[in-house]
């Protein structure tokens, strides 16, 4: 969502008539785009500030601004913090931007647009992404507020974009090269639950799909150019079987899904409100799998929330064996102020979190591992990046599951084609393979 919020904002000023630096050395403007979510993100964003201030002497001139939800969250202290900041913007007003650049740039500093969450959002249609590949905004906000959650409070209630907004969107992008966009939102199933998204004068399903957001995605796949259609964050709750036969019947959607289960435990996940529990996950995936033999899916696990014992982490450890997990991410509990779980006793002590973390890293490079052979001799259809990052003489691009994939290229091949791979060697993040 950040990436997303940071590209359009770098669109917009690049439409305005900046310049993109090549690095942050010789930047006369820097935004910090911030996160809440744990503490330590937002310790990372002070430093960072901090650094970026106090250097403005070097390159005098140099604005510094602050957006994203830590913006939103500390609201008018953040000046008290870091008073060189020249300007914070809150998640629900990115589209003032340019005009407060171009107020610091007049000499105003400490300035900023904060509305309220509940505030009707900014949603910027602009993108700067060089490339194949997009992300495009389908749902902003979060209405489920889970215990440990800050996003409902900094990020507001849930606010469904029109289809039609989403689909020319998507159109433009295609006239730009684009074959691949990423649905974003907090829960994306919920698309559509709050407010009417689809218009009468909207075509009806050819498919029969009344569910809003297997609607969006027949209707994305039929927008001619676009080869793959990607969404995250999904929620067990929103695993209909409408959503199971979307899915497995649109060829454009990519057989993965991102749904985090956050704990393993019945116990666990009534405490945290994620409203499912351990059986209804596992069911969720199990149906998934059966309509898609090759679904790939990946996680996000809290440890040491309020509470969790070595029982209940153990519960976790067995169901991400279960599931079988491509990725997992994991995240050290951290109190969040104004949470429900802010008010109960952080009783797993740091050292424990540590260990739980280092563990559940462990198994999860043992599921990678043991994934990724299973496809050794498969062929794969990987959209082409371009030069891998470690070596540039291979190249890299995603499966349908999301896995990166490494090959030496042909002399021919570009960056965005979608080739035939196939896999020869398997490491736990990463497959290996040669080119058809
Ligand atoms: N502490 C630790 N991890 C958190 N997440 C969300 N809130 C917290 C918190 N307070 C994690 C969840 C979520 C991911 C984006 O961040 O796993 O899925
Ligand atoms: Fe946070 Fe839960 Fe909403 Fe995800 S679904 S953004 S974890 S409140």
């Amino acid at each position: 969502m950040n990436v997303r919020d940071s590209d359009a904002v770098a669109a917009m000023l690049i439409a305005a008539g900046h310049q993109q630096a090549v690095n942050e050395n010789d930047a006369d403007l820097i935004i910090v785009n911030s996160c809440s979510v744990r503490g330590k993100a937002e310790d990372k964003a002070i430093g960072k500030l901090g650094i970026l201030c106090s250097a403005k002497h070097k390159r005098p001139g140099r604005k510094v601004g602050l957006m994203g939800c830590m913006a939103q969250r500390l609201g008018t202290d953040i000046f008290q913090k870091i008073p060189l900041l020249d300007f914070s913007v809150g998640t629900r007003r990115c589209g003032a931007i340019t005009n407060l650049v171009k107020r610091v740039e007049t000499g105003e500093t400490n300035i900023f647009e904060i509305s309220s969450p509940e505030a009707t959002p900014d949603v910027p249609d602009s993108h700067n992404e060089t490339g194949h590949s997009a992300f495009v905004t389908i749902l902003l906000g979060c209405n489920r507020r889970c215990a440990y959650c800050i996003v409902p409070d900094v990020r507001g209630p849930e606010f469904n974009r029109p289809a039609s907004e989403i689909i020319a969107e998507i159109k433009t992008l295609t006239r730009h090269g684009i074959r691949e966009v990423t649905l974003l939102g907090q829960s994306v199933f919920r698309y559509g639950d709050m407010d009417k998204v689809w218009n009468e004068n909207d075509p009806v399903s050819p498919g029969g799909f009344t569910e809003p957001f297997s609607r969006l995605l027949e209707a994305v796949a039929a927008i001619p150019g676009i080869k793959r259609i990607r969404f995250t964050s999904g929620h067990p709750t929103g695993c209909t079987d409408e959503l199971v036969r979307a899915m497995s019947s649109l060829p454009q959607v990519c057989h993965h899904l991102h749904l985090p289960v956050q704990s393993g435990s019945d116990r666990i996940l009534k405490a945290m409100r994620r409203g499912y529990t351990r059986a209804g996950y596992l069911d969720a995936i199990q149906r998934l799998r059966i309509a898609m033999p090759d679904f790939a899916i990946t996680s996000d696990v809290i440890v040491g929330f309020p509470g969790e014992s070595v029982d209940d982490f153990e519960e976790t450890r067995s169901l991400m064996e279960i599931a079988g997990f491509d990725n997992t991410f994991i995240f050290k509990y951290s109190p969040r102020p104004g949470t429900p779980a802010a008010e109960m006793n952080d009783d797993v002590c740091d050292d424990e979190k540590r260990r739980r973390n280092q563990v559940l890293l462990a198994d999860q490079d043992k599921l990678g591992q043991l994934n990724n052979e299973a496809l050794i001799g498969s062929i794969q259809e990987v959209l082409v990046d371009g030069p891998s990052l470690r070596n540039a003489e291979r190249w890299a691009g995603r499966t349908p599951g999301n896995k990166i994939a490494v090959f030496t290229p042909t002399d021919s091949l570009k960056p965005g084609t979608l080739a035939k791979v196939r896999i020869i060697k398997a490491a736990p993040q990463t497959l290996y393979g040669e080119l058809i």
